[in-house]
């Protein structure tokens, strides 16, 4: 298969596109490094230094003897988002090259805006560079689960049945996002589906849940392989920040009351789902959309379970409750399906005592640079620049 990964230099991007260069797909990545001016920007560093992609290609090129193609550029500049479709013909684009901090958008207007026009305007230069020159290929869209937001009714996979004054239609599920991140991804999704209506594009929506862990079969195979680990207040996902506050003794920040649920999984799920949607294409016209996530957990669960980790591995962790600088319920209900992925068969890593046990010991082993000061929470979404 032709497989286009969009933002393949990041956290997910770049495991992703060693996983199908490992199967013996044709490979292209796409990047053009914002997050590491975004890092920059923010003063924070990943857990561990990451080569510059064209190393990690070389290193790939080293360990495993396959070419992985790089092509740099922006996804906002559509000529070159209509020669790399009319280059390559993938027939397969999975698209993660978006800005994915809800914080970082909730900064400024400055940011707000840049994270809409980037992530909207990007994927909308990938569906018109797709209806010029690929109408057939099948768009893997990363899209979130934050998109719902916590309504206090069943979260279903992206459509709900609807009857209104008698009349029923399917309707995609009403969407309630908490930041203007979330939103991009939004507009994302009805964007795509609207391409899907009346073009008769394929789709598949992956609203994914938050991602942690570090470690995938590929990135163990060598120091460069190794993917991007953030744990800081603006990129940094939540259990990955408890796993470095635990390694290097500091409390748990817990924002406000930590009753906030919301649907997880383990990076090596990130790339089985993705993979699982590549080779089972959507219908032509279809817009398919999978909740992709394997548990849900409260933030005061996840933390009681990294501190009985800690003291698994002899460490003093303790919790403790920061002001939320988020806005958002603190208890609610919250109970999403998640069953297709399933059905296509996922097989989950799901968080055992075993699995954190192993990533508290990686991240114990590589946490001789860390910024303390980058847990404590900078931006609140009550009082964003102008
Ligand atoms: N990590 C998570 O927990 C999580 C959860 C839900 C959804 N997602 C989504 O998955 C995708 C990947 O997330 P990630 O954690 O790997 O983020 P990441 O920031 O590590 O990766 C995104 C990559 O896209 C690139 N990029 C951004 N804008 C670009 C543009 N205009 N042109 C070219 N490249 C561009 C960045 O440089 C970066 O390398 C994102 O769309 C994110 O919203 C992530």
């Amino acid at each position: 298969m032709r497989v286009m990964i969009l933002g393949g230099d990041g956290y997910l991007g770049w495991p992703t596109a060693m996983h199908f260069s490992a199967r013996g797909d044709d490979v292209y990545v796409v990047d053009n490094f914002a997050k590491r001016q975004w890092e920059m920007e923010s003063g924070i560093e990943p857990l561990l230094p990451i080569p510059p992609l064209h190393r990690r290609v070389r290193a790939w090129k080293e360990v495993t003897g396959k070419d992985i193609r790089i092509e740099v550029g922006d996804l906002c500049n559509h000529r070159f988002v209509y020669m790399l479709i009319e280059r390559y013909r993938p027939e397969t684009i999975i698209h993660y090259g978006e800005q994915p901090s809800a914080p970082y958008s909730m900064q400024s207007r400055t940011t707000a805006v840049y994270s809409q026009v980037n992530n909207v305007v990007g994927n909308l230069n990938v569906l018109f560079a797709m209806k010029r020159f690929a109408p057939e290929a099948h768009l893997v869209k990363l899209g979130t689960m934050g998109e719902y937001g916590t309504p206090n009714i069943d979260i279903e996979e992206g459509w709900i049945e609807i009857e209104h004054n008698g009349r029923k239609d399917r309707m995609l599920y009403p969407k309630k996002p908490g930041s203007f991140y979330h939103l991009s991804k939004v507009h994302d999704s009805a964007n795509v589906e609207f391409a899907c209506r009346i073009w008769g594009f394929r789709a598949t929506d992956l609203n994914q849940g938050v991602v942690y862990g570090i470690d995938t079969d590929q990135t163990v195979q060598g120091p460069d392989l190794r993917t991007s680990f953030h744990y800081d207040d603006v990129f940094g996902t939540v259990l990955n920040r408890f796993l470095v506050q635990a390694a290097v003794g500091e409390k748990l920040t817990v924002y406000g009351k930590g009753g906030q649920t919301r649907g997880f999984l383990n990076i090596r799920d990130t790339i089985a789902c993705v993979a699982l949607a590549a080779d089972n294409p959507a219908k032509a016209g279809e817009f398919r959309v999978f909740n992709q996530f394997t548990e849900q957990f409260s933030v005061r669960e996840l933390a009681d379970k990294v501190a009985a980790a800690g003291r698994r591995a002899g460490l003093d962790t303790q919790i403790t409750s920061l002001p939320n600088p988020r806005v958002e319920m603190e208890e609610h209900y919250y109970n999403a399906k998640h069953t297709a992925l399933l059905d296509l068969g996922l097989k989950p890593h799901l968080l055992t005592d075993e699995a954190l046990d192993k990533m508290l010991a990686v991240v114990r082993a590589n946490c001789g640079h860390v910024e303390k000061s980058s847990f404590i929470p900078r931006i609140r979404w009550d009082a964003a620049k102008k």
